[in-house]
């Protein structure tokens, strides 16, 4: 059985800049796991990973191939249409799922049971999960990132998207997953987003209001970004990296 106690075996779909803190916080032993079985399409990256790592590592060159495997816990940082295309499966073959590209499971009709969404980027979702509960009447998210996390050049500080967050994971698939977050965790109420291109900040900053039915809540997350990859935050490598911690202790 994949979920049998004692196996620590983590799958990891994606060797970039997620997947390489992840990994890294494995060597460090921040989390105690037996093997890592990698997969990436892009096998280099599987490859560069391997050859820095000095503990059991497997690559497999398909999902199929981690699924045989059967680690206890799957790890997606790969990318939503990643998300999209595994997922399912995943879900079938009943392993646990940490989906970092959370914007893919706005549109995914599956059973959601085993996977795991993590804070990602931001953080206090068990605040907002409990107000939800109650009644939210209000969640508005401002994300503040410098251009070239954007992909923009705009000199002065610019508004580069207002709306709802569905669309806006769907525009910005590699930036907007905090939206999506956000979107799943305060359901069936509204995520407003606001996404401002400012060339006076270097980190990204989210910014979350809520108004519920008890109060208001202000919470700012103010994260370096990568060095390798300026649209994903450090916060959100340690986010699965907290939560791959606890599903490998049950
Ligand atoms: N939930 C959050 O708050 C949050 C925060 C940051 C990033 N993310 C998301 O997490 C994911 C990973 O982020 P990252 O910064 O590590 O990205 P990255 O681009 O640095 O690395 C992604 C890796 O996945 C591989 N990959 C892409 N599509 C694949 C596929 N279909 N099958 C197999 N491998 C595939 C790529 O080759 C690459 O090596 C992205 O979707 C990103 O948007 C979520």
């Amino acid at each position: 059985m994949s979920d049998k106690k004692g196996n620590k075996k983590v799958g990891l779909i994606g060797c970039g800049a997620i997947g390489t803190v992840l990994a890294e916080a494995i060597e460090r032993k921040i989390v105690v796991c037996d093997e890592l079985v990698v997969y990436d399409f892009d096998a280099s990256k599987a490859q560069k990973l391997q050859s820095t790592l000095n503990f059991p590592v497997t690559i497999v060159e398909s999902v199929d191939e981690l699924l045989a495997l059967k680690p206890k816990v799957i790890v997606e940082a790969a990318s939503q249409q990643a998300a999209k295309d595994y997922v399912p499966k995943i879900v079938s073959a009943g392993i646990e799922l940490i989906v970092m590209s959370t914007g893919a499971l706005l549109s995914l009709n599956v059973d959601l049971s085993r996977v795991h969404v993590p804070s990602g980027a931001i953080g206090g979702l068990d605040a907002l999960a409990s107000a939800a509960l109650a009644g939210i009447d209000e969640v508005v998210l401002t994300s503040r990132k410098n251009p070239k996390a954007l992909e923009t050049d705009n000199k002065e500080e610019k508004i580069v998207y207002e709306g709802y967050a569905e669309e806006a994971a769907r525009l910005f698939p590699r930036e907007m997953n905090v939206a999506a977050t956000l979107a799943l965790t305060v359901k069936p109420a509204k995520v407003k987003v606001r996404v401002v291109s400012d060339p006076s900040v270097k980190r990204n900053t989210h910014e979350i209001q809520v108004k519920w039915r008890f109060g208001e809540m202000f919470l700012r997350f103010a994260n370096d970004p990568h060095p390798e990859n300026p649209r994903t935050s450090a916060l959100a490598a340690w986010s699965a990296i907290k939560l791959l911690q606890s599903l490998l202790k049950t």
